[in-house]
């Protein structure tokens, strides 16, 4: 199943909360387990029918632009020793989707960074997905944001539920209900309030089902929230115009990992090792050993 719509993976931040392992690797390449990130990312899109994906790249493009590359000698190496199962794990990543690049020559903010996107993504529907935002392959989002943007013909953005404490890390929704649960009509959106300005506790995660009305407001959308061109500022506008179509929120109850914050991120890496075939076993013994001993 292919679909006419693309994917953007914006991966040109500069990762501070990382460095200094940021300083020449985007946080996008950070290894999840055994696979950066992004290819968590990338896999997710595949699996929804997206197969052409564009990713947003910064200063430290190389080294990723090189994971979705064929590396001939390493694959030779692995196929004279007929080691098949490595093989196939590193081909995985070249095989998954049409990738294209291009860059944002300064990093001014998510919004700048869609905005590089106008040129490949055209006239069509397009999902943006945080490189650095990763959803659990067994709880589906996207597919559910696709088909509520096909039916309502509108913007539509993840939202997940965040402990108010938490909810000066995002943007945050101010919403309606419909008659579909879990889908509300999203009203405005502040980004990083503080506690007492939130609007809900209903922040916005990393996915986004975008039309390309968006690149239109992006053009002249000021820097906002520390001095960068905020998405979350053009799509309060769409929000707040009584003539558009509108923007909605899928709201997730599934499993998500931030792998930008370095908590969360070693979470992340533990619950999805635990699960594994391969490493659960000899993991999770351990794991509750050590906890123990806390
Ligand atoms: P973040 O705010 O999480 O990324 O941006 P950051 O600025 O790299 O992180 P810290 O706070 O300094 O550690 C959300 C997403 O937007 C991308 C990032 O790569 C990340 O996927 N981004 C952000 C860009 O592509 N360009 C930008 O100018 C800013």
């Amino acid at each position: 199943m292919s679909r006419n719509i693309k994917a953007v993976i914006p991966a040109a931040g500069l990762g501070t909360r990382f460095l200094p392992a940021t300083k020449a690797m985007p946080k996008e390449m950070l290894p999840v387990v055994d696979k950066p990130a992004i290819q968590y990312v990338v896999e997710e899109a595949t699996a929804a029918g997206i197969d052409d994906i564009l990713i947003i790249i910064g200063r430290n493009k190389h080294n990723l632009a090189n994971h979705f590359d064929s590396v001939p000698e390493l694959e030779d190496n692995l196929r004279n020793k007929g080691d098949q199962g490595r093989l196939a794990r590193v081909q995985e990543s070249t095989e998954l989707a049409d990738i294209h690049y291009v860059r944002q020559g300064e990093p001014r903010g998510l919004g700048h960074a869609v905005l590089r996107a106008r040129a490949h993504v055209g006239d069509s529907s397009f999902a943006v997905m945080l490189g650095d935002d990763l959803i659990d392959e067994r709880d589906p989002l996207l597919e559910t944001m696709i088909a509520e943007h096909e039916k309502r013909a509108a913007i539509v953005i993840a939202l997940m539920e965040v402990d108010p404490d938490h909810i000066h890390l995002y943007g945050a929704a101010a919403v309606e209900p419909t008659d579909t649960p879990d889908v509300v009509r999203i009203t405005g959106l502040v980004e990083k309030p503080a506690v007492e300005d939130a609007p809900s506790n209903l922040a916005v995660i990393g996915r986004y089902l975008l039309s390309p009305a968006v690149f239109d407001i992006l053009e002249r959308t000021e820097p906002g929230k520390g001095g960068e061109i905020q998405l979350t500022d053009a799509l309060q506008e769409l929000a707040a115009d009584p003539e558009g179509p509108g923007v909605y929120g899928v709201v997730f109850r599934g499993r998500r990992y931030d792998t930008g914050d370095r908590v969360d991120y070693i979470k992340a890496i533990m619950q999805l090792a635990v699960d594994r075939e391969d490493l659960g076993p000899e993991l999770r013994p351990w794991l509750k050993e050590f906890a123990a001993d806390l």
